[in-house]
């Protein structure tokens, strides 16, 4: 198999804006690599708070509304709610581009065929694994408030 590099800069969708998007945001602010073509989110509010941020950029509700559109994307960035994980990459590769996922992948974790391997969490997956028996075995002791 060989790997064609994609041309630069490469076009981007940024698709939801939660919290997340500050963080990912600094990965393209002057990022000479990356042009930021679409942004996506059915919330009008937080559109327009990011159009702010990419003037040139055109805005969509929804990313099945840039599919149609004339505008052309390399990849898309998917800072998407955890629930819509699953639909929203397949509809994502469906139009071709490529998906840089914020994880995990499935949630429910069954989602991903029954795979015993816990999604992913931003502090890593290692305490999660090793945690896992002990909430499950109702061994982690009682909470406590300060
Ligand atoms: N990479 C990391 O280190 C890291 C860290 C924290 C969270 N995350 C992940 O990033 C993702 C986003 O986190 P967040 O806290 O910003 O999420 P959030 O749920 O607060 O915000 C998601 C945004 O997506 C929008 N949205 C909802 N449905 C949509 C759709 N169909 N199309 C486009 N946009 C839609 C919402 O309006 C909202 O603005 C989560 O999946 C989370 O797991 C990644």
């Amino acid at each position: 198999m060989t790997f064609t590099p994609l041309a630069s800069p490469l076009r981007i969708a940024l698709v939801g804006f939660g919290p997340i998007y500050d963080l990912n945001v600094l990965a393209h602010r002057d990022n000479p690599d990356v042009e930021v073509m679409a942004l996506v989110d059915p919330d009008g509010r937080r559109r327009e708070q990011r159009q702010a941020d990419w003037r040139d950029a055109a805005a969509f509700a929804a990313v099945g509304e840039l599919a149609k559109s004339d505008l052309e994307v390399d990849a898309v960035e998917a800072m998407l709610p955890v629930a819509l994980h699953a639909e929203g990459v397949v509809e994502l590769l469906g139009y071709g581009w490529h998906v840089n996922l914020h994880k995990p992948l499935c949630c429910p974790v069954q989602r991903a065929g029954g795979s015993e391997r816990p999604p992913a969490a931003g502090h890593g997956e290692l305490p999660l694994l090793r945690a896992a028996p002990a909430a499950e075995g109702g061994d982690r002791g009682d909470p406590v408030t300060t």
